[in-house]
């Protein structure tokens, strides 16, 4: 049994807007849903999901918003990683389009939200579930997920090779949980995103891991190399809450890959598991 969300993505394959599976790396992703591929839904233009290419009925999927780096509107730029994270069971909307270009704003995030939240668990994105709406983005698109976190849709964020770059008292603000994955000392966002995490209010969840890659990551290697590995466990861990799952980033796992990380409250973030 397949539900509307894959059959959406099988008639795409047949029709206008294939589902295309990143070539260049080869690969679809090595979770539990793979594989997953992307696509451009009609009834959503300007926006890219990332997605299983089948979901077993009855199981739901969170959602993960992912602005690009650069604020790039490719929505391929990251597609390794992404589909990597659609094979481990999250729906991803990309702003931008499949090798598009110009720029996002973080209104084209805002609209994924509108989206999704109209219509997860209807028709097509039957197996969507919006209460579960993870902001995350790379650099220039992690400033586009910031701001998403004074709306009250969205339940974490995630913020990868970023911080923020005006009213950096804006994190003392911050009261929902934002997880930070950055490229170590040689980060360009390095400073930002060390001083946002430690801005954060106690009381709040907070994660930052360091990886020394510099700011380009490894989003492009195969199933997006170490970020997808540590991604793939942070979807599993806060969005789609396998408990489990927190073992790779808390424990030894992301340590012998080379990950530096801080973490504080996390007891506090309540994940459920999702249908
Ligand atoms: C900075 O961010 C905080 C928290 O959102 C907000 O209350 C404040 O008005 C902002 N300040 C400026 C100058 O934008
Ligand atoms: C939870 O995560 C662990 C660690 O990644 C994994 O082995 C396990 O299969 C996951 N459980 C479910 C129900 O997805």
């Amino acid at each position: 049994m397949k539900t509307s969300l894959s059959a959406l993505a099988l008639v795409a394959l047949a029709s206008a807007s294939p589902v295309v599976v990143e070539k260049r790396q080869g690969s679809s992703g090595n979770g539990p849903f793979a594989p997953a591929g992307y696509y451009t839904p009609n009834a959503l233009g300007g926006h890219t999901f990332y997605a299983p290419k089948t979901v077993p009925a009855g199981t739901k999927l969170p959602v993960m918003l992912w602005g690009n780096g650069g604020c790039s509107a490719d929505a391929t730029g990251q597609a390794p990683f992404l589909t990597q994270l659609a094979s481990y069971g999250v729906l991803v909307i990309a702003s931008g389009t499949p090798r598009g270009g110009g720029s996002t704003t973080a209104d084209v995030m805002k609209q994924s939200i509108d989206f999704i939240s109209q219509n997860a668990g209807k028709g097509d994105f039957a197996s969507v579930d919006a209460s579960r709406i993870t902001a995350a983005g790379w650099s220039c698109g992690g400033i586009e997920a910031y701001a998403q976190i004074w709306d009250a849709r969205v339940q974490s964020i995630g913020i990868w090779s970023s911080g923020l770059l005006t009213n950096y008292t804006a994190a003392g603000s911050f009261r929902k949980p934002v997880f930070f994955f950055l490229g170590g000392s040689g980060d360009i966002a390095y400073q930002n995103g060390e001083r946002d995490y430690a801005a954060m209010p106690a009381g709040v969840p907070k994660y930052k891991g360091n990886l020394p890659v510099g700011h380009g990551g490894t989003y492009t290697d195969a199933n997006g190399g170490k970020f997808g590995v540590i991604g793939a466990q942070w979807v599993q861990w806060v969005m789609r809450g396998n408990a489990s799952a927190a073992a790779y980033l808390t424990g030894s796992g992301a340590k012998n890959d080379g990950w530096s990380v801080v973490s504080a409250d996390l007891d506090k973030l309540g994940v459920t598991p999702i249908a």
